[in-house]
């Protein structure tokens, strides 16, 4: 049966009696509010490893947007229903107190990959995020850690961290899950109430994938993505945030496509909800 813990103190005890058993450890780090990309991650995990911790805490520190923490999902008894069915060990829910006791003082900050995309539309965004996931990942001692490719850049800042810091976790990307039209699931996929927004939504997904075919044909990257941008105004989108070829292996930019693994990557508006996807786009 899954156990609900909320303390460091109560999960390294459990974790270390894992150990003791020579016993591999997983940890699927999320905000809750879980659908099938976040059970996707799971199912990865308890493939892979002995036993599995999903952590479940909505991070203050990497919300730039107050509103948008404010109303951030919550459906704890839901996801923890989730959890137990999809076999999970242990739900790690922290309380805010618990993460960030008094005096709390220290922030994570990884320059380069976190620079551009959505660390130049989030300020701060990328600090809360590599801080609590390197306290996830040391309050755990987890083995390995899965994460998804939805969040490409995430995968990128977090790696980038942990090989910093020495840090003795391996990182599992796995790919990102989609709903039948091709939207990427997301919990803020649920904020997408407004009259025809869901459907205006489908737009992302296609109009990306369409450019990512048209690069990988050799057409030039500039004009392309220009012609994205405007397809997917026309469809409805108040405001493309960014849409940029990137370099697989380590986000450099791209101005044209070239012999290595590239990803297309996209952030936008549609009404108030921030949708972002990214697609690969094979080398030469
Ligand atoms: P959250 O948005 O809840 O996502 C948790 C994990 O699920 C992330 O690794 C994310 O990339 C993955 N995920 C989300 N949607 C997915 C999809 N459609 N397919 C595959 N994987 C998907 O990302 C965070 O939380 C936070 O930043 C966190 C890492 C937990 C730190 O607070």
């Amino acid at each position: 049966p899954m156990r609900i813990l909320h303390t460091v103190a109560d999960l390294r005890h459990v974790v270390r009696a894992w150990k003791q058993d020579g016993l591999t450890v997983g940890l699927v780090p999320t905000m809750g509010a879980l659908h099938d990309g976040h059970l996707s991650l799971v199912r990865a995990a308890q493939q892979e490893m002995d036993r599995v911790i999903v952590s479940i805490f909505v991070n203050p520190t990497q919300f730039d947007n107050p509103a948008d923490l404010d109303s951030y999902p919550q459906t704890l008894d839901e996801d923890s229903r989730l959890l137990a069915d999809a076999g999970t060990h242990i739900l790690y829910a922290p309380t805010v107190a618990e993460m960030y006791p008094p005096g709390f003082s220290t922030t994570i900050s990884v320059a380069g990959v976190s620079e551009g995309l959505c660390g130049a539309h989030r300020p701060g965004h990328f600090d809360g995020v590599a801080t609590v996931v390197c306290k996830l990942f040391l309050q755990s001692q987890a083995d390995a850690a899965f994460f998804g490719e939805k969040d490409f850049q995430q995968v990128h800042v977090v790696r980038r961290m942990a090989a910093d810091l020495d840090i003795p976790i391996r990182l599992v990307a796995c790919p990102t899950r989609r709903e039948d039209d091709g939207l990427a699931m997301s919990s803020r996929n649920r904020r997408l109430t407004a009259p025809g927004e869901r459907d205006r939504a489908r737009a992302l997904p296609r109009a990306l994938g369409d450019a990512a075919r048209d690069i990988a044909a050799g057409r030039p990257v500039g004009p392309v993505l220009a012609a994205t941008r405007t397809r997917l105004l026309d469809a409805g989108f108040a405001e493309i945030e960014y849409l940029e070829l990137r370099r697989d292996s380590d986000l450099a930019p791209m101005a044209q496509r070239d012999d290595q693994p590239a990803r297309l990557l996209v952030a936008g508006r549609l009404g108030t909800v921030r949708l972002i996807d990214n697609v690969p786009v094979a080398g030469e």
